[in-house]
């Protein structure tokens, strides 16, 4: 069965062609980066403009690579939510035109659940296990179990990991996307300059935030005098190798003590992280140290797979088809989490 995946939840568009829910035949990713660079963010408006130049460019690539046509396809996968509200809706609505147009079925489905199907076509998720999705937008810690639907464990109550390393990069100057400008500026840097915060350590919860750890590289950098200065002209209070170092440690930390938490409440072998922050290499080598000293097994998608892609779209929507939308006319995008999870007592609440 081949199903196409679309996907259009942020600032990459994405189309992918994948065989029976595993082999992925084609993933087509163009990024925005060089649009939201100047900006040192994403700006939504322009995001979901770029999608809608772009989009029918991508799905032809997709189709070209996979050595296919529309009329080969079994089904059409697409991100309904969460995200950007008008970039969804560049992807859904072109969705909904292809299914009108062939046809086709058209499954709705989660982006955070379509992270958590990466391992699968990279060649199988370890069950049960804990999972931590943690991207520029969403910063969760799953329970799975075999043929149950995920459950939540902890959440972040305000910014996602990826979202705080993209604020500390800005403000450091280090360009966009932040996460890998402040992994490669804390190369040689010496992770214990700067005293941070561990926001919630010790906590019993396995909930996360990461706002304060933001605020306290704001503030420090304000008693510096750093913001006084013109921009052109700004010197930093101390290298920023070291600030780069000492930011992401505390961001790793913090991530890596509530998943080994939530990985021990639960008793499970194995630890699963995906999503965007999950291409840190610190982040990998850490949590490899941690998972040896507890007998937990840690698990990555391969670098490409971390990251947005329509391939995880696409095996989602395989394993959901029969959540296939009667009239696709009606589905609509949301931005919000619509994850129908529950949290569990595991979780702390
Ligand atoms: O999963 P993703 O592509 O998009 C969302 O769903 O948000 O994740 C993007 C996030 C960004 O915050 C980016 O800075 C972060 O992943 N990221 C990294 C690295 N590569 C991407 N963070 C730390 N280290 C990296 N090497
Ligand atoms: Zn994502």
């Amino acid at each position: 069965m081949l199903t196409l995946g679309i996907e259009t939840s942020c600032d990459d568009t994405a189309a992918a062609v994948v065989l029976d829910g595993t082999t992925v035949l084609s993933s087509v990713v163009q990024n925005q980066d060089d649009l939201h660079a100047p900006f040192g963010g994403i700006v939504p408006e322009m995001a979901s403009r770029r999608h809608l130049e772009v989009i029918t460019p991508v799905v032809a690539r997709a189709l070209d690579e996979a050595d296919c046509s529309l009329s080969s396809l079994d089904l059409i996968s697409v991100t309904a939510g969460p995200g950007l509200l008008g970039s969804l809706l560049v992807g859904l609505s072109y969705a909904k035109g292809l299914s009108y147009a062939t046809g086709l079925p058209l499954v709705p489905v989660d982006h955070i659940e379509g992270h958590l199907m990466t391992l699968e076509i990279a060649g199988g998720t370890p069950l049960p296990a804990v999972a931590l999705i943690s991207s520029g937008g969403h910063t969760t810690v799953f329970n799975l179990k075999r043929d149950e639907a995920p459950t939540i464990l902890g959440s972040t109550l305000d910014d996602a990991a990826g979202e705080a390393l993209d604020k500390a990069a800005k403000m450091l100057g280090l360009g966009f996307p932040g996460g890998p400008a402040l992994e490669k500026a804390a190369l040689g840097g010496n992770p214990t300059a700067l005293a941070l915060p561990r926001p919630m350590s010790g906590s019993r919860s396995l909930d996360f935030s990461f706002s304060g750890l933001k605020t306290a590289l704001f503030t420090y950098l304000k008693r510096q005098g750093y913001f006084d200065q013109t921009i052109e002209g700004r010197q930093l209070p101390m290298s920023v190798a070291d600030l780069a170092a000492s930011y992401q440690n505390a961001v790793v930390e913090t991530l890596l003590e509530r998943c080994f938490a939530a990985a021990t409440a639960c008793n499970t072998a194995h630890l699963i992280i995906v999503g965007g922050v999950a291409r840190n290499t610190l982040l990998r080598e850490q949590a490899a140290r941690m998972g040896d000293d507890r007998g937990i097994e840690v698990h990555y998608p391969p670098h490409h797979l971390c990251t947005d892609n329509a391939a995880m779209i696409a095996a989602l929507g395989y394993r959901e088809r029969h959540k296939a939308a009667s009239d696709p006319m009606t589905i609509n995008a949301y931005s919000t989490k619509a994850l129908k999870a529950r949290r569990t007592a595991a979780g702390g609440k």
